[in-house]
C-alpha cells in the first residue's frame, strides 16, 4: 500500500523530473493577498505571477500546499465529518505553468502521473471539459486515448474555476475515477447528474486565461497558464482502495488517538464516528493555523481558529470528553505530520499550550451556553415553533461567544432552525453601533480626509531612505476642516502634500517624521507625517511665519535627531525580535509593534511571562549586537528571493512585489519598510522597561535605547539618590535600611498598643474612684480615646479583677471616626442583667450593634458623640 507521504513525494518528484521547480507550501495566511482570509488553493501564492505582476526565475512549479476552506467562496465547514470527502484543512498537490506549457502538456502529464506513476486503472478514468472547450475534448481523445463517451461537457458550475470573486480564473477540466457500481446513488447516478461519490473528481486542471477584475469585467491574462489541484486526501483514498478519506493513513492515526482518549472505537456508531472525524479534521486545521502564527481571538482569522476549536470541543462533549483533550489530538497531528511540515515540530509545546488554554477557557462558557440554549429550545418546543429567533441566537453569541454553527448543530438535532437572516441583522446592528461609538471619539480618519486626493491619483515620491532634505513642490493643501485650500496662513494648521518628500509617513508601527518646510513666502513646522495611501504622504503642518501656497517650491527638512532616535528604536526592535527567538524559541513571532522616538513596544507570541533570567539574557543579546557595532544593510529584492534567503516576514502583512530586506549580518534579517540605523552601534544601549501579558499567548516588551536609556537610568539614579538621602543611608545599604525601618515601625506599633493598654489600665486606678452606685449596683463608665479593641479588653480585664461585683462599660472613639465599646457584668448580677442584653440599648446612641457572652459583650459604632448618652442609657437601665 502506498502511504500518503509516498504519494506526496512521488508527485513532487514526478513534476521535478519534468522541469518543475519544487516550491514549498506558503503559509495558511496569504501574505500577499488581503482579499483572502486563508490560502484555499495551491495557486494562491502564484496569483501575481499569473497576473503578470510578479516574475519568478522559473516557468514551471510544483507544490504540496496547505489549504484551509472555512470561509468565502470555498467553504466546506458544515459538511466536515458528515461526508467522506470534506475537510477544513487539506493538502493540495499542484503543478503550474506560468505562460509555459498549456492544455496539451497539462493533460499529458496528469494522465501519465495517474496511470503510470500511481498505476490507476485507465478503464476507470473519465474526464470533464468546459462546455465549448473542443480543444480539451480533442486532447483527451488524442493524448489519453479516452473514448468520447467517457468525456463529458459540463457548465460553469463544474468546469470554470475562479479563486474568489476576483483574480485569475479560467475553464477547467477534471479527471474522475469510477469507484464502482456499488457506490452508485441510484438510477440517475452519473457524471454531471448527481453529487455522489461513485464518479469521484480527483484532479482539476485549470486553463488559466482570464483575470476577473470585478463582477462584470473579465480580461485576458498576459499569458495562458496552467494551475492544477489534486487533494492529497482523495488520491490517497483511491490509491489505498478505501471509500472515505478518513479511512486513509492520513487520518486513521489521528482518529485512533481521539478514540483512545474518548474510549470509543471508530466505526462504532454514526454519531460517534462523525464526532471523531470532526475532531480529527479540526485538530489538523488547528495545528497548522497555530503553527502559522494564528492565535484564538474574537475577530478575523483568530476567530475562525477559535470556532474550529470550539466546534471540536462540542463534538468531544458528545463523546463524553469533558476534560481538555484536543491538545492531545493536536500533538498526534504533530507526531504524524511533523516530518512533512517541520513548522509543526518546531512549535510542538507552544501548540499544545495554546490549544489547552483555549479548551479550559471555553469549557467554562460552553456548559453555561448549552444550558441556556436548551432552555430556549424547550420553551420553543412547548409552543410548537421550530424556528429559533435570530435575537436569541445572537444573544448566545454575544454573551457566551457561542458560534452560530454550534447553535445550528444543537438546534438542528431537535428539528429547529435558526432565523439566520434576523441573526445577521442583529449582528450588523451591533457592528453599526460599535462604529458609531468609534466615530464619536472625535478621531479623524485619514482615509476619509484624503479620499478625494487618493481618487484623483495624486502621488508623492518618498526619498527619505537616502536623504533627510529635499526640494519639492506643494501639490495639495488641506485645511484643518478637511477642505482643499490654496493657502495656509501664519498660525493655521492643516495638511500639505509634496511631490517628493523625505518625511517618513507613520506606517508599519513606526511613527512619522517631524521637521520643517520652507518656501519663498513662509515657514511651517511639520508636527506629524502620515501615510494617506501607499504612495501618498501627508504632512501635518502649522505655519510659523508667512504663508504656504499651493503649487510653490518648498524645501523640506526632516528633524535629524528625532529620525535617529526613532531609527535606534526600530533597529533595536529587529535585534529584540531575533534575541527573543534565540532565548525563548522559534515559536516567537511578532504580533505588533510600535516604534517612536521615545521608546519601542514589541508584542510577540509566547505563553508565559519572561523570567528575570530570560529577560536579562534577551537584553544582553541585544546589547552585545549593539556593542559589536554591526552594519545594518538594506537591500531591495523580490519577495521570493527574500524568503529564500530566510528573511523574517510578518504574518498577514501585505508586501509588494519588491521588498526591502533589513539585515544585521549573522543576527537578523527582516522584511521592513521602516528607517534604520547604518550601524547597530549607533543605538548606544538597550534597556527593557517592562514585560507583561496583553492577550492570551501574547506578551509585550517596552524598551528604550540610546539617549532615552541614559535618561531613564539618570531619572532612576536621581530617585535613588533622593531615596538614600531621605533614608539617611549610603549606597549598598538601602534595602537593609528600609527593612530596618519597617521592623522599627512594627515594634513601635506594638509598643504603642501595649502602652495604650497600660495607660487605660493605669488610669483604671483612678477610674476606680469614679465608680457610681445605681440601684445598689456598682457601675463604672469610662471613655478611653484611641485605644484599640485589644487594649480595651486588657483594660477591662484589669478593672474587672478589681471590681468583684458590678457593671463596667468602656468606650473608645477611634481615629477613623468609629467607636469601640465593651461592657461587662459580674456573674452575681446575671439574674438581673446580662451583658448582651444591656449592650443592645447601650450601643444605640453610638449607632452601633454588638453581642457577646453574659459576662462580656462588645459593640462597634459609628457615632462617637453618642458615647455619653450611651453611658446614661446604661445607668437608666440599671435603675429601672
Ligand atoms: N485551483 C484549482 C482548484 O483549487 C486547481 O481546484
Amino acid at each position: 500500500m502506498m502511504t500518503a507521504s509516498e504519494i506526496r513525494a512521488r508527485f513532487l518528484d514526478y513534476f521535478a523530473q519534468n522541469d518543475h521547480q519544487p516550491v514549498s507550501s506558503s503559509p495558511l495566511v496569504p501574505r500577499e493577498d488581503p482579499s483572502l482570509l486563508f490560502t484555499n488553493a495551491g495557486m494562491v501564492q502564484f496569483k501575481k505571477v499569473f497576473l503578470g505582476q510578479d516574475k519568478r526565475p522559473y516557468k514551471r512549479a510544483v507544490t504540496a500546499q496547505k489549504c484551509l476552506r472555512v470561509g468565502g467562496k470555498h467553504n466546506d465547514l458544515e459538511n466536515v465529518g458528515r461526508t467522506a470527502r470534506h475537510h477544513t484543512f487539506f493538502e493540495m498537490l499542484g503543478n503550474f505553468s506560468f505562460g509555459d506549457y498549456f492544455k496539451e502538456q497539462a493533460i499529458r502529464m496528469a494522465w501519465e502521473f495517474l496511470t503510470v506513476e500511481l498505476g490507476l486503472d485507465k478503464s476507470r478514468l473519465y474526464a470533464t471539459v468546459y462546455r465549448d472547450d473542443d480543444e480539451a475534448f480533442g486532447l483527451w481523445q488524442k493524448v489519453a486515448g479516452l473514448p468520447s463517451e467517457r468525456i463529458y461537457r459540463l457548465g460553469e458550475k463544474d468546469n470554470f474555476w475562479s479563486m474568489g470573486d476576483t483574480g485569475p480564473c479560467g475553464p477547467c477540466s477534471e479527471i474522475l475515477v469510477d469507484q464502482g457500481e456499488h457506490m452508485s446513488c441510484g438510477p440517475d447516478c452519473g457524471i454531471g447528474s448527481c453529487d455522489c461519490d461513485r464518479y469521484l473528481e480527483v484532479w482539476n486542471l485549470v486553463f488559466m486565461q482570464y483575470d476577473q477584475i470585478d463582477k462584470e469585467t473579465r480580461v485576458n491574462l498576459p499569458r495562458p497558464s496552467i494551475d492544477t489541484g489534486m487533494g492529497l486526501e482523495r488520491i490517497t483514498a483511491i490509491c489505498q482502495g478505501v471509500n472515505s478519506n478518513y479511512d486513509t493513513d492520513l487520518f486513521q492515526k489521528i482518529i485512533a488517538r481521539a478514540g483512545e482518549l474518548a474510549g470509543v472505537a471508530y466505526r462504532a456508531g454514526e454519531e460517534t464516528d462523525t464526532a471523531l472525524r470532526v475532531i480529527a479534521d479540526h485538530s489538523r486545521a488547528v495545528a497548522f493555523l497555530v503553527a502559522d502564527g494564528i492565535l484564538p481571538s474574537n475577530e478575523g482569522r483568530g476567530y475562525v481558529l477559535r470556532r474550529l476549536i470550539r466546534r471540536a470541543l462540542r463534538f468531544g462533549k458528545l463523546l463524553g470528553l469533558s476534560k481538555p483533550f484536543l491538545f492531545e489530538v493536536v500533538l498526534a497531528v504533530v507526531t504524524h505530520m511533523g516530518e512533512a511540515y517541520p513548522e509543526l515540530t518546531a512549535n510542538r509545546e507552544f501548540l499544545a499550550r495554546v490549544v489547552r488554554e483555549e479548551e479550559e477557557r471555553f469549557a467554562a462558557t460552553l456548559d453555561k451556553g448549552l444550558g441556556i440554549l436548551s432552555e430556549e429550545l424547550d420553551a420553543l418546543a412547548a409552543t410548537g415553533d421550530t424556528v429559533l429567533s435570530g435575537a436569541a441566537a445572537f444573544r448566545l453569541y454575544d454573551t457566551y461567544g457561542f458560534p452560530l454553527d454550534i447553535i445550528n448543530d444543537v438546534a438542528g438535532k431537535r428539528g429547529v432552525t435558526v432565523d439566520e437572516a434576523a441573526y445577521t441583522i442583529c449582528m450588523n446592528e451591533q457592528k453599526a453601533r460599535a462604529k458609531k461609538a468609534w466615530k464619536g471619539s472625535g478621531e479623524t480618519d485619514p482615509a476619509v480626509l484624503f479620499l478625494e486626493l487618493l481618487e484623483s491619483g495624486l502621488k508623492s515620491r518618498f526619498v527619505g531612505y537616502d536623504t533627510l532634505t529635499a526640494q519639492s513642490r506643494v501639490v495639495a493643501l488641506i485645511s484643518a476642516e478637511g477642505q482643499a485650500v490654496e493657502r495656509l496662513i501664519e498660525g493655521q494648521s492643516g495638511f500639505a502634500v509634496f511631490g517628493t518628500t523625505p518625511f517618513y509617513g507613520e506606517s508599519g508601527g513606526q511613527s512619522g517624521d517631524i521637521g520643517q518646510v520652507e518656501t519663498l513666502t513662509g515657514q511651517a513646522e511639520v508636527t506629524a507625517t502620515l501615510k494617506a495611501g501607499t504612495d501618498l504622504t501627508a504632512h501635518h503642518v502649522t505655519v510659523a511665519k508667512g504663508e504656504l501656497l499651493l503649487d510653490q517650491e518648498a524645501e523640506l527638512r526632516v528633524d535629524e535627531k528625532t529620525r535617529l532616535a526613532t531609527a535606534r528604536n526600530h533597529t533595536c526592535t529587529h535585534l529584540l525580535h531575533a534575541a527573543l527567538k534565540n532565548v525563548l524559541g522559534g515559536h516567537v513571532n511578532q504580533a505588533g509593534s510600535l516604534v517612536t522616538p521615545q521608546r519601542l513596544r514589541f508584542d510577540f507570541t509566547h505563553m508565559a511571562a519572561l523570567s528575570a533570567d530570560e529577560s536579562r539574557r534577551v537584553e544582553d543579546e541585544v546589547n552585545a549586537a549593539i556593542l559589536a557595532a554591526l552594519p545594518v544593510t538594506r537591500e531591495t529584492m523580490s519577495l521570493d528571493a527574500a524568503r529564500s534567503r530566510g528573511a523574517t516576514a510578518l504574518f498577514g502583512e501585505k508586501y509588494g512585489d519588491e521588498v526591502r530586506v533589513i539585515e544585521v549580518p549573522g543576527v537578523s534579517m527582516e522584511l521592513c519598510g521602516g528607517t534604520h540605523l547604518s550601524s547597530t552601534g549607533q543605538a548606544g544601549s538597550f534597556l527593557i522597561l517592562s514585560e507583561a501579558g496583553v492577550a492570551a499567548g501574547v506578551r509585550r516588551i517596552e524598551a528604550v535605547t540610546g539617549v532615552n536609556a541614559l535618561e531613564h537610568v539618570r531619572t532612576m539614579q536621581a530617585e535613588y539618590e533622593q531615596g538614600l538621602k531621605a533614608l539617611k543611608t549610603k549606597p549598598g545599604d538601602m534595602a537593609g535600611r528600609i527593612k530596618k525601618l519597617f521592623d522599627d515601625i512594627k515594634l513601635l506599633t506594638k509598643e504603642k498598643e501595649q502602652m495604650a493598654g497600660k495607660l487605660a489600665a493605669g488610669g483604671g486606678k483612678s477610674l476606680m474612684d469614679e465608680i457610681a452606685e445605681v440601684a445598689g449596683v456598682r457601675v463604672l463608665t469610662a471613655r478611653l480615646p484611641g485605644v484599640n479593641i485589644k487594649a480595651l479588653r486588657d483594660s477591662m480585664d484589669d478593672l474587672r479583677s478589681k471590681l468583684p461585683s458590678g457593671v463596667i462599660c468602656l468606650a473608645s472613639p477611634q481615629e477613623d471616626g468609629k467607636v469601640a465599646l465593651i461592657l461587662s457584668v459580674t456573674k452575681d448580677l446575671h439574674g438581673r442583667f446580662t451583658a448582651p442584653a444591656l449592650i443592645k440599648a447601650v450601643s444605640a446612641p453610638i449607632e452601633g450593634s454588638g453581642g457577646g457572652r453574659p459576662d462580656l459583650a462588645q459593640a462597634g459604632g459609628t457615632r462617637p458623640e453618642g458615647i455619653e448618652e450611651a453611658f446614661d442609657v446604661l445607668k437608666g437601665l440599671l435603675a429601672s
